[in-house]
């Protein structure tokens, strides 16, 4: 495909666009490191991408090479775009909207009415151009490097702790609790966090035994965190920080959730980095992002 550069230069794109595959997932991790600038990888995220369908994960190769990468999963009422990278040697290039462009043909054939993703700043021009709406942002937290002293809350997440037997015969009751406020069954997703590693899914409850919260503590992230309420939200944030993670803890949150923010700054969370909360179609309202949704799982799972 022949396109001009803004140098006014005639270029001829050599991508081609690939379904992502386990085969992949090496090269494609290296991709990733450079594009997002991390030491880490993130093949975690793309093993879900192969065992969570519906989804549509897809590479960009120039020859042999695999030069960029982009992912949707499609929840039903809504999809999440994510993960785009273009490897910054390509970059400007075209990469990324042809990848873009075949995820939007994808949905449009799943007759999607509504898609979602956090864009960071150098994405947003290219959702735009596609039909993208800002919405408002979404942030990245870390704990920050002095924060060693964890407040005392009126801790009680170890108390409404649910064996692993009662979180596995109860699934069925975590993601009924979780569908409302993130707006679609998300059982498989949850799922895979759950079997991952067991012992970091946390979940509270009531005095009623009745589920109010739940949290991932992933070797990084703390996410998916949902709640039903701000003591909910402390209980399962102190637990949390009793793990050990790989660096210090990041969350994605809105920056509209003012409860969560507040919470964070008080454990000695600081906003790292902001990224677009952008959607296409038909705005969703049935999401709780500013109240119960405390972390996304990922910027692009939502
Ligand atoms: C965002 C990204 C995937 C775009 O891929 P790409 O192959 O460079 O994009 P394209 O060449 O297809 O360009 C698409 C449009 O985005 C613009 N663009 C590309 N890189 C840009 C940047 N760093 N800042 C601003 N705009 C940029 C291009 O000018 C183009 O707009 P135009 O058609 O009006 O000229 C890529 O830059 C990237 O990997 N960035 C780092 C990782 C990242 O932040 N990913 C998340 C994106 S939400």
């Amino acid at each position: 495909m022949p396109m001009t550069t803004s140098e006014g230069d005639l270029k001829t794109t050599s991508f081609v666009l690939q379904p992502f595959s386990e085969k992949d997932m090496d090269e494609t991790d290296i991709v990733l490191r450079a594009a997002y600038r991390t030491q880490y990888g993130r093949k975690d995220t793309l093993k879900r991408y192969l065992e969570i369908q519906p989804s549509h994960a897809i590479v960009a190769r120039e020859g042999e090479e695999i030069v960029g990468f982009g992912a949707t999963r499609d929840y039903g009422p809504f999809a999440y775009i994510g993960l785009m990278a273009a490897h910054p040697k390509v970059q400007g290039r075209g990469a990324g909207r042809m990848i873009l462009e075949e995820i939007l043909g994808w949905l449009s054939s799943r007759q999607s009415r509504t898609i979602l993703l956090d864009a960071s700043p150098s994405g947003v021009h290219l959702y735009e151009t596609h039909g993208f709406v800002r919405v408002e942002p979404t942030l990245v937290l870390q704990r920050s490097k002095s924060a060693h002293i964890v407040p005392d809350p009126s801790f009680s997440g170890r108390n409404y702790e649910m064996g692993t037997q009662e979180v596995e015969g109860n699934f069925a009751k975590l993601v009924s609790f979780d569908e409302p406020f993130f707006g679609a069954n998300r059982d498989s997703l949850l799922r895979s966090y759950y079997d991952d590693e067991p012992q970091r899914f946390l979940v509270s409850k009531d005095m009623k035994g009745r589920i109010n919260g739940f949290l991932v503590a992933q070797a990084r992230t703390l996410g998916p965190w949902v709640v039903k309420d701000s003591k909910a939200a402390e209980d399962l944030l102190a637990w949390a920080l009793e793990f050990p993670f790989e660096d210090r803890p990041s969350v994605i949150v809105s920056g509209s959730n003012k409860g969560c923010l507040d919470l964070l700054g008080r454990y000695g969370f600081e906003v790292q980095r902001s990224m677009q909360h952008m959607y296409w179609g038909v705005k969703p309202i049935h999401r709780a992002r500013s109240t119960a949704i405390y972390a996304q799982a990922t910027a692009g799972f939502g």
